[in-house]
């Protein structure tokens, strides 16, 4: 409830709040649901088999001026405001001790069929939470400050 609560307090364009989450902690349907989205071409996340909770992530309709703003600006708001809703929810998570996953590559359509959502619904991101079986750490590189930023004008590295 902690995590759904950062998530829920996540700045979104217009304050459209285009998000709704839904938390699959029902071992069975975790089950079932992991066996089918994550097999195949998508077979890859299946370690998150282990985890005993996943948050589907649906984008809902934002507020008309968001959509008509992206749509002048060309740019897809509830986009980024759904990335700012997860990182708060994965970042209290990590506050809490719970890992998480980040996972955009699974079987949508099985998921839906599995969790009732209609399908003019889009599902763009699934998160699993648990609380790490080791005390290891993966550093995963990350670009130096100077690639990815500048000052005062464009410059790439
Ligand atoms: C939008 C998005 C989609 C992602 N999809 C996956 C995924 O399907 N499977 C996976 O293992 N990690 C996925 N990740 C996690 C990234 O691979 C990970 O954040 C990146 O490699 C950096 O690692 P770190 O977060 O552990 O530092 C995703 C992350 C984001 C932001």
């Amino acid at each position: 409830m902690k995590c759904l609560e950062a998530a829920r307090l996540a700045p979104s364009a217009c304050n459209s709040q285009p998000w709704h989450f839904i938390v699959i902690d029902d071992t069975e349907l975790k089950k079932r649901i992991c066996d089918k989205i994550f097999s195949g071409i998508y077979a890859m996340n299946k370690f998150a088999k282990e985890a005993p909770v996943l948050i589907a992530v649906v984008s809902e309709k934002g507020r008309f001026l968001s959509g008509l703003g992206g749509q002048v600006r060309d740019t897809r708001y509830f986009l980024v405001d759904l990335g700012i809703a997860c990182e708060h929810l994965v970042l209290q998570a990590q506050e809490l001790g719970i890992g998480s996953c980040w996972m955009g590559w699974f079987d949508e359509k099985a998921l839906k069929k599995e969790i009732r959502i209609p399908v003019n619904k889009k599902i763009d991101i699934v998160i699993s939470l648990g609380y790490p079986a080791e005390d290891k750490f993966v550093l995963k590189n990350r670009k130096t400050l100077g690639k990815i930023s500048s000052f005062n004008c464009y410059q790439s590295a």
